[in-house]
């Protein structure tokens, strides 16, 4: 974890004068969020406003646990970080506060805003296949990797990661838990291989036939489709993308989005900082630094992937209720052996 130099030059000055005003003039981030750039993005909202963001960058889940040791010394004013299951983990430490937004209201979609944390992006976890392996047609609906005709032929990332867990959610919120825990172990039953690596790995392993189809997040599909190295894009060739329940609920959407801290010294700037998040400006930053979309209507992003990757139907079920079976995701998985 380390704390950003590049930006705090002024936000020491501003802390060296001492004055109400002067602190006024300072915002401490906490971000899980670690791309280039992030750093136009908060050199835009410095420009704008004049508040200096001093950054401190770290682990997800180390961030969550920091703030909350810090209590009310804690110098964290916003958090930022990925996932609708840890920004829910978040609510539930009781960390944020809840910000009253004209501005927030208006620009993010109902359903991708809680009373104290928002989203400022968007991703899909879509069904990855092996062309010529697998039809698309076979694998059309979540529902299609239980399907015993895909035996020893779905390969996946831990049972127990935020991904997995934000989807299984989704799952029993929409069917229920009784339709949830047979999907997981009908999934269970088409394991390739035991649960490893991360999102890039099922991919990887999809296109080495070591596997024929898995679950992926858009951007590290946006990431290969983009990527400088001639044996990534060879990967991306091998592998087909379906946007999966297209008939039904639609593509199960994760966030990343943040919140004002419970204890921030500097409330004021900390929501002035979510609505610049909010802005077409930001939205664009936000988005392309790591291939997601925005969430406010009509901002447009000029990214050669995601317009390859194309439309698609998205579920619109509230980001807020993916946390209310967060548990439950977890003790189904565990019950049907997808650790
Ligand atoms: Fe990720």
């Amino acid at each position: 974890m380390k704390w950003s130099r590049s930006l705090c030059t002024l936000a020491l000055a501003a802390a060296s004068l001492g004055s109400a005003q002067a602190q006024e003039k300072l915002l401490n981030l906490y971000s899980a969020r670690h791309y280039q750039t992030d750093e136009a993005l908060y050199d835009g909202f410095t420009r704008q406003t004049g508040i200096a963001i001093k950054r401190l960058e770290g682990k997800e889940d180390e961030l969550l646990e920091r703030i909350r040791n810090e209590g009310a010394n804690s110098p964290a004013d916003v958090l930022l970080t990925v996932d609708a299951a840890r920004l829910a983990a978040a609510h539930e430490m009781g960390l944020f506060a809840p910000v009253q937004s004209k501005i927030l209201d208006t620009r993010i979609p109902a359903h991708l805003r809680t009373t104290d944390w928002f989203s400022f992006s968007t991703r899909a976890r879509v069904i990855i296949y092996a062309k010529g392996v697998v039809k698309p047609e076979e694998v059309r609906n979540y529902s299609d990797l239980a399907d015993p005709r895909l035996k020893g032929k779905v390969c996946t990332r831990s049972g127990s990661h935020p991904y997995n867990l934000s989807l299984m959610a989704s799952i029993i919120a929409h069917q229920g838990e009784a339709k949830a825990e047979q999907w997981a172990k009908g999934v269970v039953a088409n394991f390739a291989r035991p649960p490893k690596g991360g999102d890039t790995d099922q991919i990887r392993a999809v296109a080495a036939g070591e596997c024929a189809v898995a679950l992926s997040n858009t951007y590290y599909l946006a990431r290969l489709m983009r990527s400088d190295k001639a044996e990534d894009r060879k990967t991306m060739e091998k592998v087909g993308v379906v946007w999966p329940d297209q008939q039904g609920s639609g593509a199960h959407i994760n966030v990343s989005g943040g919140g004002v801290l419970k204890n921030a010294p500097h409330r004021e700037a900390a929501v002035r900082f979510l609505e610049y998040l909010s802005s077409d400006e930001a939205q664009r930053y936000f988005a392309d630094g790591n291939n997601e979309w925005p969430v406010v209507a009509g901002v447009k992003v000029a990214n050669p992937a995601l317009a390859e990757l194309g439309k698609f139907k998205a579920d619109s079920m509230p980001v807020g209720s993916l946390a209310m079976y967060r548990a439950k995701a977890q003790i189904i998985f565990d019950r049907a052996g997808f650790r």
